[in-house]
């Protein structure tokens, strides 16, 4: 059975006051039959791991380097979020294709060297809307798959999210058909990559606009095994009613 997963990724926003949304979310949820992660800034990584040491609220980055020290002004190591006591690290954000040009090669030497440290590593695909609109959706999400996982991973310590470009922060999400149909495939390539069992453990999430709204009518989806959410997260009382319903 695949332990659900309320991600939420915080992108570039919060400040110290907002590490008062973790004691909240703590408070809502002492013991909660899913796992929680919370990826806020790097400024508040430190701050926001001491907030939440043992207990079920888990912290992680946004991206890191694919090496793992040296001369590389303004970034951060694997290891340094491994340091620090983050869990995870979301990887291939389509807002870091875009803004920062990573490639799918990119996302694999990144992920290769958050795995070597140990860290959950949350690779994420989507299409734009032009290529959705082209119809060649399952070729995009397939290749974006295969080259960003890499050839070192047994699949353990893998979650893969699923943000379709043109669901982010617009309100506008998929069908359930659509999100289905992209799961699916997402289960049946990892099942082949990796053999049933281990491709059947990996965690499949899907982001985009999710909302308590919308949350129930995702999270029936099959293959769907939780959600990565932007904006919804960055309130605890935005981001609870999201958590209770993968619960
Ligand atoms: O990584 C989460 C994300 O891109 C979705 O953002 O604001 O549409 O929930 P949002």
């Amino acid at each position: 059975m695949r332990r659900k997963l309320a991600a939420g990724n915080w992108k570039m926003n919060g400040l110290r006051a907002s590490l008062k949304e973790l004691e909240k979310l703590k408070a809502a949820h002492p013991d909660p039959a899913c796992d929680i992660l919370i990826c806020p800034p790097a400024t508040l990584l430190a701050p926001a791991v001491d907030m939440c040491w043992s207990t079920p609220v888990q912290i992680g980055g946004q991206t890191c380097h694919h090496k793992l020290a040296g001369p590389h002004t303004g970034d951060i190591s694997a290891e340094m979020l491994k340091d620090v006591g983050a869990s995870a690290v979301i990887l291939g954000h389509s807002e870091r294709r875009a803004d920062h040009r990573e490639t799918s090669e990119d996302v694999r030497m990144l992920a290769q060297s958050a795995q070597e440290v140990g860290l959950t590593t949350i690779i994420c695909v989507g299409e734009s809307l032009f290529q959705r609109e082209a119809t060649n959706t399952l070729d995009i999400i397939g290749g974006q798959l295969s080259l960003s996982i890499p050839d070192t991973s047994n699949g353990e310590n893998l979650v893969v999210a699923y943000e379709p470009v043109w669901a982010i922060g617009t309100g506008q999400v998929p069908t359930t058909n659509q999100i289905g149909e992209v799961h699916d495939f997402m289960r049946d390539r990892l099942e082949a990559r990796f053999g049933y069992g281990v491709g059947k453990s990996v965690r499949l999430l899907y982001g985009g606009s999710v909302k308590a709204a919308n949350a129930d009518e995702i999270f029936a989806i099959s293959n769907v095994d939780g959600a990565l959410v932007g904006g919804a997260s960055l309130k605890a009382a935005d981001f609870t009613p999201i958590i209770s319903a993968l619960e």
